[in-house]
């Protein structure tokens, strides 16, 4: 049946493709952190403390870090079986067929454009917290805009231009924009261990008690704490997780994919779970995970103990953690929109590449477009959750996927495979889809509402326009 029509696997992933071929596994382990550490950690932590788990979160951190290792194991088979940019949407064009590849190109459109948008909010008050602290703060009317219930100004100026900024690195090309990233990652891996080195000497173990809050439910029905509050938690902070699989949407511009993107993606994803426990765990033991549901705990806590300085240069480093974080986002969402067009499933314009630096502009500048409005112009606080169902349905379909190439091209030469057989990729099914029916129902309404966009476009456009449909 056409929906399920497969592109042939690439079994060559070495083979020339347009894009250039400059990044190596060091490149792609620091795109992989560069996109993980951010807005999760800087600023979701505080408040998945405060309102969901308590001391807890740690262990919020370990599910959420848990779900996406067996998504993370999925995503490194079949990132060094199959070839293909566009990440899990190309594994699953030539594995699971169109259809079901178009979804989770759709989702990852999703993860990604909300994502980016959402972080440029939190960049922009870490810029205006920063540049208040110096004496010179901008109007309220550049930072928040006229649609913002709680503070009515006119646009998010800075969110707009660190957006425009973004683009425009993207547009100079890959490795620009990995040397850059690659520096601002280092810039954000001091900040963390300067709050590790500062926090440590502070921990006051009577704060850890209880560890998980007895459960308290609000005149709504609304639940907190509990075993509940730490898979509610869980499903929020997986934001913090969110980016790992950006690394497999730079496998045309990777000298060896078939090594390098295993190396990648669970690189990345194993080194920024082990900072996740111990920066929450520090958290929680320094101060009562009560005061936690400010813009800035991380900062914050630091002030409460009494650390000035260290808590100005926490904050310097979460603006670059932010920054590196939509650099990543940006570039997967537009390698993403690069391949889904190239195979004929979106118009041509998202295709176009630049004469000379071989980058993307047609989907940096329509993304960048789009981004730009969402981040000037609507207050995005909430949509964390969005992007993260998004992501979470999009490694789903990525493990099933898994299972079903095994089955049906058990020839396929696997320079990495996930262990112990078809355990690890049905625990990535599960514990992904469990974390989804943790989010709210305006979560799952806004994620119903795309999918149908989706199938819209689908049905309208792409399923005529595809490359394979010509060929056929
Ligand atoms: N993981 C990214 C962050 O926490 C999206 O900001």
């Amino acid at each position: 049946m056409s929906l399920f029509r497969t592109k042939p696997i690439e079994t060559d992933l070495e083979k020339q493709t347009g894009l250039k071929r400059s990044l190596n596994a060091f490149d792609l382990v620091m795109l992989g952190i560069g996109a993980i550490i951010g807005t999760g950690i800087f600023v979701l932590t505080g408040k998945a403390a405060a309102v969901n788990a308590g001391p807890a979160v740690v262990l919020s951190f370990i599910v959420a870090g848990t779900a996406c290792t067996f998504a993370a194991l999925s995503y490194a088979e079949l990132s060094s079986s199959i070839g293909g940019a566009g990440s899990a949407y190309g594994y699953g064009y030539a594995g699971l067929g169109e259809w079901p590849a178009w979804i989770i190109g759709w989702m990852l459109v999703l993860e990604y454009a909300v994502a980016v948008p959402a972080v440029s909010a939190g960049w922009s008050e870490y810029l205006n917290n920063g540049l208040q602290a110096i004496g010179s703060g901008l109007p309220a009317a550049l930072t928040h805009s006229f649609l913002d219930t709680q503070h009515p100004g006119l646009v998010n100026l800075p969110a707009v231009l660190i957006i425009a900024t973004l683009g425009f690195v993207l547009a100079k090309g890959a490795k620009v924009g990995a040397v850059l990233n690659a520096v601002i990652v280092a810039v954000k891996l001091a900040t963390i261990f300067l709050f590790i080195g500062v926090a440590v000497f502070h921990v006051d173990p009577t704060l850890w008690h209880p560890f998980i809050p007895a459960e308290v439910i609000d005149a709504d029905g609304t639940s907190h704490f509990g075993w509940g509050g730490v898979f509610d938690g869980a499903s929020k902070i997986f934001f913090a997780y969110l980016g790992f699989d950006a690394v497999s949407t730079a496998a045309e511009e990777t000298k060896k994919p078939s090594r390098d993107l295993p190396i990648g993606i669970l690189g990345s994803l194993g080194a920024c779970t082990i900072l996740y426990i111990v920066v929450s765990g520090l958290l929680t033991g320094i101060v009562p995970y009560s005061t936690l549901n400010v813009g800035s705990p991380v900062a914050y806590s630091l002030l409460q103990i009494g650390q000035k300085t260290a808590a100005g240069l926490i904050s310097i480093g979460a603006i670059a953690g932010l920054t590196t974080v939509m650099l990543v986002m940006f570039y997967g969402l537009t390698r993403v929109l690069f391949a889904i067009s190239r195979d004929g499933l979106l118009p041509p314009f998202f295709a176009r590449l630049h004469p000379t630096t071989q980058t993307p502009v047609g989907s940096i500048i329509a993304a960048g477009g789009v981004m730009l409005l969402l981040g000037g112009f609507v207050p995005l606080g909430e949509l964390a959750d969005t992007a993260n169902i998004g992501t979470l349905g999009a490694f789903v379909i990525a493990c099933v996927g898994v299972l079903v190439l095994r089955r049906t091209r058990p020839d396929l030469k696997r320079p990495f495979r996930a262990p112990f057989g078809p355990l690890l990729p049905v625990l990535g099914v599960l514990s992904c889809g469990y974390l989804m029916t943790r989010l709210g129902h305006t979560t799952w309404t806004a994620f119903a509402i795309w999918l149908v966009i989706g199938q819209a476009i689908y049905f309208g456009y792409s399923r005529r326009h595809a490359v394979l449909a010509r060929a056929a």
